[in-house]
């Protein structure tokens, strides 16, 4: 039976039975709320609290797999670093940072390792990519959820907020944060990856809109603190060019060997992010709010 870890065992307070909002305890292998809602432990360690339903999106195993071959060599270090280094500048309160869309748990981890008081919660919808941020580090806990949906969470819970290359809810990420945390936001500029749209022209187009859309959605709850662009060239083996496409969401159900099909490939690639920290608005406009279930 699995056994509730140390870090899951400090979000225990913080989380909510997403079906009736009530707390939740540590029965066995699961977790439960007082009504009877039961939310398995998994042996990876990640809780299913979206039991029963399926998000509208998430990395299928493939994806997670190339996600996880490609982030272990490195060539996004000075992107993670960028992150780390925003997440640092936070003061910590309630000592906890959740990682909306964390996938494998690369980027929690090294925030946790940044901030040595912090334990870490990461929410997803893909089960493969949980089984690896539940390990990620021994700080880390995971459970699945749709960033869409109100999160099982208390208000005002985490000091920072990650949201890397994934999507996004605004209301609940101001929700959540407390009012002197931080939310920090990863995405591509139109540069990121630009050798790799010859071969894979669907894969990395970037909406010249994204940035707008990105402030319009973002700017009723949360002001920017400050922005560090990373941009560099990377070398880039085929395998690596590979899994960079297969981590995509337009290779869906693609295995690699349909993405490869002998196509000439870029030696090395432009990586191009923004990683810019937010403060909370205190004032959101009405109408904006989400009103919490929580009681
Ligand atoms: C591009 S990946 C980024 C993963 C991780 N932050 C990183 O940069 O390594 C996007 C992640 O968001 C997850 N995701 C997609 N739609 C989601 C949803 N509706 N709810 C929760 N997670 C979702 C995917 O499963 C995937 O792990
Ligand atoms: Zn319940």
């Amino acid at each position: 039976m699995p056994v509730l870890s140390r870090a899951l065992k400090q979000f225990l307070d913080l989380l909510r039975c997403p079906l009736c909002a009530s707390c939740l305890h540590s029965d066995g292998g699961a977790l439960r709320c007082q009504t009877g809602h039961t939310f398995d432990i998994a042996r990876h360690g990640y809780v299913s609290l979206l039991a029963g339903n399926r998000a509208t999106s998430g990395d299928d195993a493939a994806m997670a797999r190339a996600r996880e071959r490609f982030l272990s060599t490195g060539k996004y270090v000075p992107v993670r670093a960028a992150v780390a280094r925003l997440a640092a500048d936070t003061e910590l309160e309630q000592g906890t940072v959740v990682d909306a869309g964390c996938g494998t748990g690369y980027y929690l981890k090294a925030v946790l390792d940044e901030l040595p008081a912090a334990y870490g919660l990461g929410l997803d919808s893909s089960v493969r990519a949980l089984a690896s941020a539940a390990r990620s580090h021994e700080r880390a806990t995971a459970a699945t959820w749709d960033v869409f949906r109100p999160f099982p969470l208390t208000d005002a819970m985490a000091d920072v907020v990650l949201d890397v290359f994934a999507p996004r809810n605004p209301p609940e990420f101001h929700r959540v944060l407390r009012p002197a945390g931080r939310l920090i936001v990863v995405r591509p500029t139109g540069r990121h990856l630009a050798e790799l749209r010859g071969p894979f022209p669907a894969a990395v187009t970037i909406d010249p809109a994204k940035e707008q859309r990105l402030h319009r959605a973002l700017s009723p709850f949360f002001e920017a603190a400050g922005t560090e662009p990373v941009e560099y060239i990377s070398s880039l083996t085929r395998q690596e060019a590979l899994d960079l496409m297969g981590m995509t969401p337009s290779a869906r159900h693609l295995a690699i060997a349909d993405l490869d099909l002998g196509r000439p490939l870029p030696d090395r690639v432009t990586v191009s992010v923004l990683a810019t920290a937010y403060r909370p608005r205190h004032r959101v406009p009405r109408g904006n709010v989400y009103r919490p279930r929580n009681p």
